[in-house]
């Protein structure tokens, strides 16, 4: 891999500056959408190849968009459809990848195998979400927040639900844009020892616990995702250890009083949110869903070098 690539793989493996450098990338270039400016198109004559092992109906359509928006273009790709499905490695896919387009986005369950196509690709490889992380979600989390109230830093975020990849995305978040991330999960589903080494390496100001109504407490936002994700195993025992997770009305009344609601959607209504929730005036979920699109365009903008 030429050292010149940039890849956006997972947020902790980037400076704040850096971070920073795509979310004001992004709000320039949604601020001039939103006032029908017209905008440069760094992105002209390049093609984004999106591979997809898994559905998608927000990182599909916001990075095709995006694209289209920065001048360039996409295909959309489903590992079934490709000798990857069949067998050919990784390695050899990036590197033939590599010889058409300009950046690859991938929605892989296997990690390793989006640090294996980062390792061989010499065009930047965006992670498109894996069973350990949603990244692209949490930067347009961010500047969801941001928009309605002002610097991350120093507020106070809750997690209640089961430890998952947009979790952890949030939990680097939280380190490298330094605020406070309370977790509640069912001992069973809690963040595994990887994590656990990671907070307490990093310091990264994360309190772990099971007791939702304790992580919601003092919250600025609160924050939850389906039961189930992709490669989990439905199940009766599941839903119970997590129902009483649930964001409701009575959960949201105990954190501050004007705390956001975010879910990255798709939402299983009356699972882990209720109507009252989701619907309601702390709801900020597509806001979220709208700014994947905007901050994507910013993490494609690095990708390529611009700066804002
Ligand atoms: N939130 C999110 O990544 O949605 P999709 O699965 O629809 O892309
Ligand atoms: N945690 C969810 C996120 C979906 C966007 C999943 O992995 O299915």
């Amino acid at each position: 891999m030429s050292k010149s690539v940039r890849h956006f793989l997972d947020i902790n493996e980037l400076p704040q500056n850096e971070l920073r450098n795509m979310l004001a990338l992004g709000a320039t270039m949604k601020a001039k959408l939103k006032a029908h400016e017209k905008s440069k198109k760094p992105l002209e004559g390049k093609t984004l190849a999106m591979i997809f092992e898994r559905p998608s109906t927000r990182t599909r359509v916001s990075f095709d968009v995006g694209m289209r928006q920065l001048g360039g273009e996409s295909i959309m790709l489903t590992g079934a459809e490709m000798q990857l499905g069949r067998g050919e490695t990784i390695a050899d896919t990036a590197r033939v990848l590599s010889r058409y387009v300009d950046a690859i986005m991938i929605r892989i369950l296997n990690h390793d195998a989006l640090l294996e196509l980062a390792a061989h690709a010499t065009v930047p490889v965006i992670n498109g979400l894996t069973r350990r992380s949603h990244p692209c979600q949490v930067m347009a989390d961010l500047m969801t927040f941001e928009e309605h109230r002002g610097s991350i830093e120093g507020k106070t975020v809750a997690w209640t639900g089961d430890d998952n990849n947009v979790l952890a995305s949030w939990a680097h978040a939280a380190e490298r844009f330094k605020f406070q991330l309370n977790v509640a999960t069912p001992p069973e589903l809690a963040p595994k020892k990887v994590m656990r080494d990671w907070i307490k390496a990093t310091g990264a100001p994360i309190v772990l616990g099971t007791d939702p109504e304790a992580a919601v407490r003092g919250a600025d936002c609160v924050v939850t995702d389906t039961w189930v994700s992709m490669g989990d195993k439905e199940g009766e025992h599941r839903h119970n250890v997590l129902k009483p997770y649930q964001v409701n009305e009575k959960l949201m009344s105990l954190a501050n009083k004007d705390a956001l609601f975010m879910h990255c959607l798709p939402a299983h209504r009356g699972e882990e949110v209720t109507d009252e929730v989701i619907d309601g005036p702390q709801s900020v979920v597509f806001d979220e869903a709208e700014n994947r699109l905007h901050a994507q365009k910013g993490i494609l903008a690095w990708c390529f070098n611009e700066v804002a």
